[in-house]
């Protein structure tokens, strides 16, 4: 019977070659790989083709059996490759999909809230205790004649004052004659010869001296001068503002007390000091009455008017309230220093 075994024959190559394809569908990586295994299956040498052909050359009564294998493989290769082709599809699509996914979240960062510099703190406060004493704001240029900073001050050339200043000179005019203001006592000048008396301001400002930086010393620094004119202001008048302002700024268990200095453009001169109330003393700055050659040199007559000044650096009160032990950290614009403040 080689018939029946040629019928046997013919279904086993196709079942193998249908195993096959079937199992390569299912691991095909690409559409590419499927068209080919597709028409490799379907052509006209693949295996349904041949094992149709076969249908007409088994016996009659297996012919039936033949062709609804045929059918059926023919059936298990479309499915499979139908079902793989899907999900190559679909994977393609989701990876494009990823590709060009646009992302449209946005970090917002939390807006933050920044204050005034420590300084400027302290400066603003300086002056509104002023105001409220009766004394108004005044300003000078940071850039100053020699004359202004030192001449009219009565601190004339060759003065030993000149050199304790450790003045930094600009490159401008006659050498030595322009100079980065050392101090904020040329306002008082530029004041007097602006305005008639009588005067009460103060005049707070960044100074500048030929200092090397340190934890107490900065070339850059800054000060508050005040300047008081009128008929017959004396050491008292001077002395009472002192203890007034010292109250007013520090607070009620604050006093403060003069000692006898030397100024060129005061007589007398002053240091004053303000006392803690733990009794302790500290050291604030320069004052006295003014000296009749500077209200001279801003144009007011000596016999007529009187006056007192005064003058102290700003930065020591970051040292003083805050406890900062290096005065070079409160500029260096450091956020985790400044926000401390
Ligand atoms: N200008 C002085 C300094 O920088 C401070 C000073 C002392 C100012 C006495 C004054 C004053 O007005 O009367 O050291």
């Amino acid at each position: 019977m080689p018939e029946l075994s040629s019928t046997d024959a013919v279904l086993a190559e196709l079942n193998g070659a249908v195993e096959a394809i079937v199992a390569n569908a299912e691991e095909a990586g690409d559409i590419e790989t499927l068209d080919s295994l597709e028409s490799g299956a379907f052509g006209k040498a693949g295996p349904i083709a041949s094992a149709r052909k076969a249908i007409g050359e088994v016996p009659p009564h297996e012919r039936k059996l033949l062709g609804l294998a045929v059918q059926e493989s023919k059936t298990a290769v479309e499915t499979a490759i139908a079902s793989r082709r899907g999900a190559l599809v679909d994977g393609e699509r989701s990876r494009r999909l990823e590709a060009e996914r646009m992302d449209l979240s946005e970090v917002v960062g939390e807006p933050r809230v920044g204050h005034i510099h420590p300084l400027t703190q302290a400066w603003e406060e300086l002056e509104d205790t002023f105001i409220g004493m009766g004394f108004r704001i005044a300003e000078g240029p940071h850039v100053e004649t020699d004359w202004h900073n030192f001449d009219a001050l009565n601190i004339p050339k060759g003065h030993p004052a000149r050199d304790a200043f450790d003045s930094l000179y600009v490159n401008n005019g006659d050498p030595g004659s322009t100079v980065l203001r050392t101090h904020t006592s040329p306002v008082q000048i530029r004041t007097m010869l602006e305005d008639d008396p009588p005067i009460y301001i103060v005049a707070p400002g960044r100074v500048f001296r030929r200092d090397t930086a340190d934890a107490t010393h900065l070339p850059v620094f800054h000060q508050i001068e005040g300047l008081v004119i009128d008929r017959t202001i004396s050491l008292a008048d001077l002395a009472g503002t002192i203890e007034e302002f010292t109250q007013a700024f520090f607070g009620k268990g604050f006093h403060s007390r003069l000692r006898p200095n030397y100024f060129p453009f005061t007589e007398p001169s002053a240091e004053f000091d303000i006392q803690r109330p733990d009794g302790s003393w500290l050291e604030l700055g320069g004052c006295g009455v003014v000296h009749p050659h500077v209200l001279k040199a801003g144009g007011i007559d000596p016999e007529e008017w009187s006056g007192f000044a005064f003058g102290f650096g700003i930065d020591r009160f970051l040292t003083i309230k805050h406890g900062v032990d290096d005065l070079r950290d409160a500029f260096t614009n450091d956020v985790r220093f400044l926000e401390q403040f």
